[in-house]
């Protein structure tokens, strides 16, 4: 109630700026960038035969072949550098049907366009991972310092990361732990969009931005198998302002995480799992200060995750999680729905407890229902020395996947609830004097939410 009452009085004004914060960049770039399409209208009008070849080119133009079978990254290359030096908004096609054998590749701004990448065929990877010899492991498709950039078309980005995963170490233990590619990685981009695509099978994280402002990912199919290591579907680090939106993410790993000093951060109507789920941090790993605030995660189905929503830092760390709020979540068979985990330990021998710690406050559950695969339903295991302050719990409602009980479990969390909340809170020092008034009979799992 508190957030909604809070919603309904500030939605005309935050409208209002919305408009202008998202409208305010494309005003004066419109103005800067039009001029010159306009100038030349009647020029390309009059000569009046291809209007549209400067304004689209085709990557088969530039030599690509399309076949799967040659290398296709030079007229990639190409066709960008001329997409980049022209003004205005230029259009760089993969028309359908074509399958572009694309080797690990460098796209960089800044361009004098506005650029639009028309995927509707397919980008391959090549599988095998002896062609990153002497390259950077990380990269496959990388972007950096773009502008303006959209990518969309309906088309698929196949990361062909079999071979990949089965050198993982997660696979098979004798295998030595390396870093294979992010499938694509957006880093310094400003103003981008992503959407109507499908990613595959992608060597590591399908997706990542990092130290990006303003990006918009929508309509996006992430799939891998469940078996698939740390192919987590979207990264987003150290970047400021992201929406992610309408996408369904199935994966080996993380459906969506959120990492080092990351804000601004909203993500609508996701279907994720099987995975690993909606995870903020790790944080504060090495000792390492960060933070991650500001973010909404309103409408997500989670489906068969490992874990449904899930802040995790490293002892020792420092900065903050702060100002999160989870809110109509619905779970089927997720085995950690709701945990804050200041103990997070991924490495081989245990993690010694330490003096400091990423506070976590604020954190919000609003709405989320659904069945968990395991007893816990409900862990916020906070740290001693900064305990989570400020968490809430409102409508909360949890049931055993398969019979059974379920419970929560809190050690050193503090904060209040509102409306039916079951399993019912730990936090200490709680009254729950209301929470005792509703029982669970009068709700129904899948109550729309
Ligand atoms: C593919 O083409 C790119 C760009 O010309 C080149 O850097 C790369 O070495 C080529 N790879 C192979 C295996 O031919
Ligand atoms: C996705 O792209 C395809 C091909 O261009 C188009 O037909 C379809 O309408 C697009 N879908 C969305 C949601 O934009
Ligand atoms: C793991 O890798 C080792 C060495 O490459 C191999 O001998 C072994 O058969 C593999 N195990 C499995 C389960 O694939
Ligand atoms: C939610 O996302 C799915 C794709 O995962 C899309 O089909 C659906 O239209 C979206 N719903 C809304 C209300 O936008
Ligand atoms: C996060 O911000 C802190 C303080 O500004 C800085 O020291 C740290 O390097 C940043 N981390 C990343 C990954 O950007
Ligand atoms: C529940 O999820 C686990 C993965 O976490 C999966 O192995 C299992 O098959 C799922 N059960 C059902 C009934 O879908
Ligand atoms: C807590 O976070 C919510 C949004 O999740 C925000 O509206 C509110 O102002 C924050 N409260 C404080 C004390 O920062
Ligand atoms: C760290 O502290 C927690 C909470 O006090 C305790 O449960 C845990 O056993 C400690 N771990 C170690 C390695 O000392």
């Amino acid at each position: 109630m508190r957030i909604l009452r809070a919603c309904s009085s500030l939605t005309f004004v935050t409208v209002f700026i919305l408009i202008i914060v998202l409208v305010a960049p494309y005003l004066t770039c419109t103005q800067g960038f039009e001029f010159n399409p306009l100038i030349q209208l009647p020029r390309s009008g009059l000569a009046g035969t291809r209007p549209r070849s400067k304004r689209i080119l085709f990557v088969g133009d530039f030599g690509a072949k399309g076949d799967g079978l040659h290398n296709d990254t030079m007229a990639f290359q190409d066709a960008w550098r001329t997409a980049c030096s022209r003004s205005g908004r230029i259009k760089i096609e993969f028309p359908s049907g074509k399958t572009f054998l694309v080797y690990p590749v460098d796209i960089g701004g800044s361009c004098r366009s506005k650029i639009t990448l028309r995927i509707s065929g397919t980008i391959v990877a090549p599988e095998d991972p002896e062609v990153w010899r002497g390259l950077n492991p990380r990269k496959w498709l990388y972007f950096h310092g773009v502008n303006y950039l959209t990518i969309e078309g309906g088309g698929k980005i196949n990361g062909m990361g079999q071979e990949w995963w089965s050198r993982s170490c997660k696979i098979n233990s004798t295998n030595p732990c390396r870093h294979a590619p992010t499938a694509i990685t957006f880093h310094k981009c400003k103003n981008l969009k992503v959407r109507n695509l499908t990613l595959l099978n992608s060597q590591q994280m399908h997706m990542a931005f990092t130290s990006c402002m303003r990006v918009v990912a929508s309509h996006l199919e992430v799939l891998a198998p469940a078996f698939s290591p740390n192919t987590d579907g979207i990264h987003i680090s150290a970047t400021r302002g992201v929406e992610v939106k309408n996408s369904l993410i199935r994966t080996g790993d993380d459906c969506i995480s959120i990492v080092s000093n990351s804000s601004l951060v909203r993500i609508r109507n996701i279907s994720c799992g099987p995975g690993h789920g909606i995870s903020i941090g790790s944080l504060g790993k090495s000792r390492k200060w960060e933070k991650v605030l500001d973010v909404m995660v309103i409408g997500a189905y989670l489906y068969n995750t490992q874990n449904g929503l899930r802040i995790k830092t490293w002892q020792g760390g420092s900065g903050f999680a702060s100002k999160i709020t989870f809110q109509n979540i619905l779970m089927e068979n997720v085995s950690h729905p709701i945990i804050i985990d200041q103990y997070y330990c991924d490495s081989k021998h245990p993690c010694k407890n330490q003096t400091s710690a990423v506070q976590v406050d604020n954190i919000s559950f609003i709405h989320v229902k659904g069945t968990s695969a395991t007893e816990e339903a409900i862990k916020f295991a906070c740290s001693d020395a900064f305990p989570c302050e400020d968490l809430y719990l409102e409508d909360v409602f949890l049931v055993p996947c398969f019979g059974g009980r379920v419970r929560s479990d809190c050690w050193g969390a503090h904060g209040s609830t509102q409306g039916l909340v079951y399993p019912s809170a730990c936090f200490t020092g709680f009254d729950d004097f209301l929470r005792q008034k509703v029982g669970p009979e009068s709700y129904s799992v899948f109550h729309s939410i």
